[in-house]
């Protein structure tokens, strides 16, 4: 695979700082190195930057609304390119980076003729809009915007929306009441950690990426720290107990490497700030990995949905 790291240091999606140090994080982690290990070809395309924007003013009930929009049109363009060339990484940066390269990657499937799927890994549905947000916070809006929910004026107009029943929700455990009434009047599928715990993850995923596969789909993967247990990812601002563990993470990413299905891959909102020598940057590596291909053994593939 020629894996693209698109480094990505929003950190406009909300009010505690620290994510835009996350693409460096995961640099010194090791991120590169560990693929290349596993035989991929990694270019690194450094750090962007959003395109122009007009001073955000703190009026309003928006935390940063300008500035998010830059670099979702800067993402967007970006993503776009990449999925020409290889399998993009987008290293977060807080989880706002996900308008654009959610957006960017479902407008390029459009123009191949193939439908995009999002696998979303988090703690929380960040379904929201900026007219239903109660934070503020654009992090909690990706999936509102890249499903064409309205109330996103001054963010770039979507090519191409993502259809609801194309996204999965995998980990919840925080979600708000506007959201709740939104996904329930949705098609999107939605697995909490009750779910996960009566059932175990593996069924719920690899229900999803055989329709990915019986529609010859595109799989995006975005991967929130916030996805796993805080004891074992301290890194982020949005910690909720109760999270997945290192096992069920790499499950989760093993079995997206034995689909042969991810196309592209969001790492975020990774605030270095608040780790414990780096171990959540690590953890996040690891798991990159595992999505690429490391293995303990080899064995066929999914024995186990
Ligand atoms: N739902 C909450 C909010 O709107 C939390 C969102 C958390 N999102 C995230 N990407 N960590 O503020
Ligand atoms: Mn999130
Ligand atoms: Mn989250
Ligand atoms: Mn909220």
């Amino acid at each position: 695979t020629d894996c693209i790291l698109i480094g990505a240091p929003v950190d406009s999606g909300k009010r505690r700082a620290g994510c835009l140090m996350g693409p460096d994080a995961l640099r010194t982690a090791g991120l590169a190195e560990a693929l290349r290990d596993l035989g991929h070809r990694v270019e690194d395309l450094g750090n962007l930057t959003p395109e122009p924007y007009s001073p955000d003013t703190g009026e309003g009930p928006l935390f940063k609304p300008n500035e998010t929009a830059g670099w979702t049109a800067r993402l967007i363009a970006t993503a776009e390119g990449a999925m020409t060339r290889g399998l993009p990484i987008f290293l977060g940066g807080d989880h706002a980076l996900s308008l654009g390269s959610v957006a960017g990657v479902t407008s390029h499937a459009a123009r191949a003729g193939r439908p995009q799927f999002v696998l979303w890994l988090d703690a929380h549905s960040d379904f929201h809009t900026p007219e239903t947000t109660d934070s503020g916070n654009l992090h909690g809006t990706p999936l509102g915007y890249v499903t064409g929910r309205s109330g996103f004026a001054g963010f770039p107009p979507l090519t191409t929306p993502v259809q609801q029943e194309n996204i999965c929700l995998l980990g919840l455990r925080s979600v708000d009441d506007a959201e709740r009434a939104a996904l329930e009047g949705s098609a999107i599928r939605r697995h909490d950690m009750r779910e996960i715990d009566e059932r175990g993850i593996a069924r719920p995923l690899g229900d999803f990426l055989d329709r990915v596969a019986a529609e010859n789909g595109m799989l995006h993967v975005s991967l929130d720290v916030d996805f796993l247990d805080p004891s074992i990812a301290p890194a982020v601002g949005t910690t909720v107990p109760g999270g997945a563990t290192i096992r069920e993470g790499h499950l989760v990413m093993e079995m997206i490497c034995d689909s042969g299905l991810m196309t592209s891959l969001d790492l975020v909102e990774l605030n270095p700030f608040l780790d414990n020598r780096g171990r959540t940057a690590q953890l996040l590596v690891d798991l990159t990995a595992s999505a690429l291909g490391r293995r303990v053994f080899d064995r066929p593939t999914r024995a186990f949905a």
